[in-house]
């Protein structure tokens, strides 16, 4: 056996445990949103704060939901250890009804191929049946071909090359035009 295939055996015995976030996740969850877009190379472009994310997921109307994946470390006295997240919220399509729109999805690199992020899924899958959700609606970078892979593999369909749906934004710029009556 290699070192690695005994790191991945090792890896495949340690437990972990899935659950919604609470308010205290708060600063796990903002570690791992800039992980993601460091992989993306994109972690220059995540501003919010901790305050925002609080405000935003924990008030009286949370904007967005996360179920987050735990270690428990070697030692049972070892605090848990937060590897992996999905955050999500719901979307409506007027043609269907109730979506669920997946934002964001990371294991941490060391933490990968343990099942840990098919768990996820299996979470949003049963949430999405209990709200009665007709699907669930996420975007992939072009240039990430592994997870593009890993959504066709689990079924996923990609709608761009399908049915040609382009993206857009308008931008905070473009939007304060938007409410600005035009001059005479
Ligand atoms: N690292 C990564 N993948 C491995 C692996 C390893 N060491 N060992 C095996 N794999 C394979 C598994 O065989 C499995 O393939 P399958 O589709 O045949 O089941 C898959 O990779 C991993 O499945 P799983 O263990 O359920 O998922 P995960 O916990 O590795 O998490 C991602 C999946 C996509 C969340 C994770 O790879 C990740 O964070 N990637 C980087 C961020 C990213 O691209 N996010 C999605 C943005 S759209």
């Amino acid at each position: 056996m290699t070192s690695n295939e005994s790191g991945k055996e090792q890896k495949k015995k340690m437990e972990y445990k899935i659950r919604k976030t609470e308010a205290s996740d708060v600063p796990e969850i903002l570690r791992l949103v800039k992980e993601l877009a460091k992989f993306e190379e994109m972690e220059d472009q995540v501003i919010l704060t901790e305050k925002e994310l609080l405000e935003d997921g924990f008030g009286d109307t949370p904007f967005y939901h996360c179920f987050v994946a735990e270690i428990q470390g070697e030692n049972s006295s070892d605090d848990l250890k937060v590897v992996g997240f999905v955050m999500y919220y719901f979307t409506y399509d007027p043609w269907v009804g109730k979506q669920l729109y997946l934002e964001d999805f990371y294991v941490m690199e060391e933490y990968r191929g343990m099942g840990i992020g098919s768990e996820l899924l299996r979470h949003l899958s049963d949430l999405a049946m209990k709200t009665r959700c007709t699907g669930m609606m996420f975007v992939v970078a072009e240039n990430n071909e592994p997870s593009v892979q890993y959504y066709k593999r689990r079924g996923a369909e990609d709608l761009s090359q399908e049915e040609g749906w382009r993206l857009f934004r308008f931008d905070k710029d473009s939007l304060v035009k938007l409410g600005t009556p035009a001059e005479e």
